[in-house]
């Protein structure tokens, strides 16, 4: 079964080809992102319909390098159904529809954070980490593979912790397809959070990658910032009291900041973060001892520290349950998510007719 996935809800137009073979192996065969980064970092942030334009320019180009040059060919087509911003997620729709409609192949229409969700069933990291997401320039297509069956997979019941710009959730799921939301965030996701106070710093959007190359020479300890709704049995996050601290800190702060300064808020702000979203998932763990695997996935599961403090606290206080992190070029928003969620669908779902495919900038899991 081979899926030809598209994806662009917000800032990165998306295509990919991803296969299972009847081993039981899942490949991305093709994976290309066009980001729109260099762009949105000039406003500080999306401009929404400039998103939109800036789709519809890359979207036949990326199309046409993931099927290199339509000599790939696929048995269906996954497009990503919402959450998202609606200009955004009608570009990509429209294209999987006309696909759909002129070649009668079958169309999954797939949640977003579905696809991140499954970004921990693809091939894990391999020597290169390169982050075609980095760039304007869209990567080089580029075979990888993992083998479902195997213990190399997340094994279900798995707690999901998505960390991304528009997310913060901890979903437990006994079975495929199948989401029970133990916990979301109240105000911001943790992402909207790095990208924020990335602004209070005079940082650049986005705000994690550049909040974190910041942290590397800054003192973890300089500051004492607040873990929101602490109690141990919550399962629910609150990012923008964070915020509003790192706010007033810079408010007394000497102005202007030094760039040490800067770097013991971001390490600090950083670390608080990371803490809250380990004392949750501990937390979620204790509460479901059934939990066989924990999978970080989403924007924010980019970042080291994060991924560094999660896995040893996991492996600490549960040694028997499996971290699973992806890649860190499907942490971020791309199409071979897509793909991969739309294997499952395969399996255990069924396509939608094209005629019903509607855009859904709030769909819920
Ligand atoms: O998953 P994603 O690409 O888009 C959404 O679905 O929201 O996540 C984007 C978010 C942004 O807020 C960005 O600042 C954050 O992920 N991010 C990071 C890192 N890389 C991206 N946050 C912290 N550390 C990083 N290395
Ligand atoms: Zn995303």
């Amino acid at each position: 079964m081979r899926i030809l996935a598209i994806e662009t809800s917000c800032d990165e137009t998306a295509a990919a080809i991803v296969e299972t073979t009847d081993s039981g192996v899942l490949n991305v065969v093709t994976d290309v992102v066009a980001s729109q980064l260099k762009t949105h970092s000039k406003t500080g942030g999306v401009i929404p319909n400039v998103a939109a334009r800036m789709h519809t320019e890359a979207l036949t180009r990326v199309l046409n390098e993931a099927t290199e040059d339509k000599k790939l060919d696929f048995d269906a087509i996954a497009v990503t159904e919402g959450p998202g911003l609606i200009g955004c997620l009608l570009i990509g729709q429209s294209a999987a529809k006309t696909i759909a409609m002129v070649t009668g192949k079958p169309l999954y229409p797939i949640n977003h954070l579905e696809g991140h969700i499954y970004s921990a069933w693809l091939p894990p990291a391999q020597q290169s980490a390169v982050s075609s997401q980095q760039s304007a320039e869209t990567e080089k297509p580029r075979a990888e593979s993992r083998e479902l069956k195997a213990d190399g997979s997340p094994q279900l019941p798995a707690l999901i912790v998505i960390i991304s710009g528009g997310h913060s959730e901890l979903v437990l799921m006994k079975e495929h397809l199948h989401y029970q939301l133990l916990g979301a965030t109240r105000d911001d996701a943790a992402g909207e959070a790095f990208d924020k106070v990335a602004r209070l710093l005079g940082l650049p959007y986005p705000g994690g990658p550049a909040i974190a190359h910041l942290a590397e020479k800054g003192n973890s300890n300089a500051y004492k910032l607040p873990i929101s709704l602490p109690e141990k049995d919550s399962l629910e996050f609150s990012f923008s009291g964070l915020k509003a601290a790192v706010g007033s800190l810079v408010q007394k702060l000497p102005q202007p900041l030094t760039r040490q300064i800067k770097s013991d808020l971001a390490a600090s702000f950083q670390k608080t973060v990371s803490d809250t979203i380990k004392r949750k998932t501990l937390s979620a763990l204790d509460q479901n001892p059934e939990i066989k695997s924990v999978c970080l996935v989403g924007g924010v599961a980019a970042n080291q520290h994060l991924r560094a403090n999660l896995e040893l606290a996991i492996y600490l206080n549960h040694p028997r349950i499996k971290f699973f992190l992806p890649d860190l070029k499907y942490c971020t928003d791309n199409a071979a998510m897509i793909g991969a969620a739309a294997i499952f669908h395969t399996r255990y779902g069924h396509p939608t007719p094209w005629q019903e495919l509607i855009a859904d900038p709030n769909l819920a899991l």
